[in-house]
């Protein structure tokens, strides 16, 4: 088959070391084979440019693979990307272009950028009219030389690949229709490895914001939280102690992270209900009239009602909802017993138990950690969750971290 080249015809001689065929072929496509795999497996694109010439220099007597782009600069250079071979040393200061009206430009590099052909030379020796650009491979005993374009799409020409072998004539049509197509390979290569870089950078920038939103959704619960709290100096910090051992608990249950985020935002706003009772009842120091406990028991509702049309990724308004529900069905609002009640909901149960017990109220006194943590051990199982009620205490076992949650005044 024929090859349109500026320089194919320049060449042949009938005195070349001629090898056969089959030995060429076979050359020619275990370089492809092994190139092939490594363009596979390459995930940057000096690592691919250079795997694939460390491959095509596996076959002797391919002693030299390099790989060159096009650069778009003033003197049109080819500016060397990767190369590989017992013959590295011909491209030390190798000075390579694709300017038609420059010296440089007038190897086979140059022309087959220029032209998008592939160039051969079939002994390198004999290139008489080339000979000034093609005596530094004569002295480096580079026969045989073959350039073939890398394009970026049907029409340019992004690079080009040369291959030198250390006998004549070792480039034929069907080997080079072989490294054709590997150059078409590389192409997709670069190309993928562009994409993939585009598409990371676009996942980092999601990421990016999906932190800053976490962090936002975080810093206005925290933010909703405190201003509650406000109203209420005698429970000032309560949620976020709450929050605390929740978590704590959660940690010792194994829970992954994406749950214990879920579990502190619901325990950051759990009693957030009670903004709509009012404040003489929640700071009444004495016993609640049965009418009053009954305002008081609304705040669980009245949370889930604040925060139901709040589209979190997780049922955090249900989870304030049911942090007064109990396994037995004695809690409220809806006296939901066992399975019905969110786990989460199960834990916030014995945080706020161990919390409101464990710590100081500025009308009492704390009635202590071990009377808390006598009462959930009578309530494991019965209204509590005897899992949640044996983790905290393995927490209250392992160090004082709890004490000094429920100590913690401002937290
Ligand atoms: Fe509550």
């Amino acid at each position: 088959m024929a090859l349109t080249t500026e320089l194919s015809h320049l060449g042949v001689s009938d005195d070349v070391d001629r090898r056969t065929d089959i030995e060429k072929l076979q050359w020619a496509l275990m370089a492809h084979h092994k190139a092939a795999r490594t363009l596979r497996i390459a995930d940057q694109i000096d690592q691919l440019l250079q795997g694939v010439c460390e491959s095509i220099v596996t076959q002797k007597p391919y002693e030299l693979a390099w790989v060159g782009f096009r650069e778009e600069d003033g003197s049109k250079t080819i500016s060397l990307q990767a190369k590989a071979g017992s013959k590295v040393d011909y491209t030390d200061h190798l000075e390579v272009g694709w300017a038609e009206d420059s010296p440089l430009g007038r190897g086979p590099a140059g022309a087959c950028v220029r032209t998008g052909q592939p160039v051969i030379i079939k002994d390198s020796a004999k290139e008489a009219v080339l000979a000034p650009v093609l005596e530094r491979a004569v002295s480096f005993g580079l026969q045989s030389i073959m350039a073939v374009p890398i394009f970026k799409d049907a029409q340019s020409v992004i690079g080009v690949l040369l291959v030198y072998a250390t006998v004549p004539n070792a480039f034929g049509d069907i080997e080079v229709h072989l490294f054709e197509s590997l150059a078409d390979d590389i192409s997709i290569g670069l190309r993928n490895i562009e994409r993939q870089k585009i598409l990371d950078t676009e996942i980092n920038k999601r990421e990016a914001v999906q932190q800053q939103l976490g962090d936002a959704l975080r810093a206005t619960i925290e933010a909703m939280s405190r201003t509650m709290e406000s109203r209420d100096p005698y429970t000032a910090g309560h949620q976020a102690r709450v929050a605390k051992i929740s978590i704590a608990l959660a940690e010792k249950l194994g829970w992954s992270q994406i749950d214990k985020e879920a579990l502190y935002l619901a325990a950051m706003v759990h009693d957030i209900g009670k903004m709509g009772i009012p404040s003489d009842i929640l700071t009444k120091p004495s016993v609640l009239t049965p009418l009053e406990m009954q305002l008081v028991q609304q705040h669980a509702d009245l949370g889930y009602q604040i925060l139901k049309d709040i589209p979190f990724p997780w049922p955090i308004a249900e989870m304030v909802r049911q942090h007064h529900e109990r396994l037995d069905g004695s809690g409220y609002p809806r006296k939901l017993k066992a399975d019905a009640i969110l786990l989460g909901a199960k834990v916030l149960a014995v945080a706020d138990t161990l919390e409101a017990m464990g710590s100081h109220r500025p009308y009492r006194p704390a009635l202590g950690l071990s009377a808390a943590l006598e009462q959930i051990q009578r309530e494991a199982g019965v209204s509590l969750d005897s899992e949640v009620v044996s983790a905290a205490f393995a927490l209250a076992k392992g160090d004082n971290s709890l004490q000094a949650i429920l100590d913690a005044r401002h937290v």
